[in-house]
């Protein structure tokens, strides 16, 4: 698997994979992102020193994203699948070699994610990449997974 930073070129796809029902369902705001609001948000996301998005590549296909937004002491990560690449065990290699590209660049950063209780997958994937969970609900809604900056497997 190629993992890069994500480029103009990754713009519509990404909004694509965001706007999926699934991925409303599984994120904190669940309204769909109007096209106008994502490509402001894109072009300044791209030269945030506080963001970066990773794109996993394999055999030309696009499989899908890992961004790490900077928050105070730690980087809050999250993970969209494309689609068509969901449910056949990709996740968790996509995060793991996304934290290790992280991690080039920022090495030992403590990461956090914030996870819906529901989200069985995603739980699964964090926890297979060394994050543990905080004894406290960030809200109703979700939890909150932490990993000091040393991924285990
Ligand atoms: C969440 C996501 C990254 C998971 O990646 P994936 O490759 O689709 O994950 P998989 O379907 O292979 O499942 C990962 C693991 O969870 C398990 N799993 C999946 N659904 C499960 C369920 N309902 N109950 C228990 N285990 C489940 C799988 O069996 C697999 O376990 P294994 O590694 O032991 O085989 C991906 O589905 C996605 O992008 N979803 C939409 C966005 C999202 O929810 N992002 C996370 C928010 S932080």
């Amino acid at each position: 698997m190629l993992l890069r930073a994500v480029t103009e070129d990754d713009r519509d796809d990404i909004l694509l994979w965001r706007n999926d029902p699934v991925t409303r369902a599984m994120s904190r705001i669940h309204d769909p992102v109007a096209t106008i609001n994502h490509q402001t948000w894109f072009a300044r996301m791209l030269i945030d020193p506080g963001q970066l998005m990773v794109m996993a590549i394999e055999d030309d296909r696009k499989i899908g994203v890992v961004r790490f937004s900077q928050d105070k002491n730690c980087w809050e990560v999250g993970i969209n699948l494309n689609p068509v690449e969901r449910g056949h065990g990709m996740g968790h290699t996509v995060l793991a070699q996304a934290i290790d590209y992280f991690w080039k660049f920022y090495p030992k950063s403590p990461l956090r994610a914030i996870i819906r209780p529901d989200n069985k997958a995603s739980h699964k994937i964090f926890t297979s990449c060394g994050f543990e969970w905080i004894d406290r609900s960030l809200d109703h809604d979700h939890l909150e997974a932490y990993n000091p900056g040393e991924r285990r497997d």
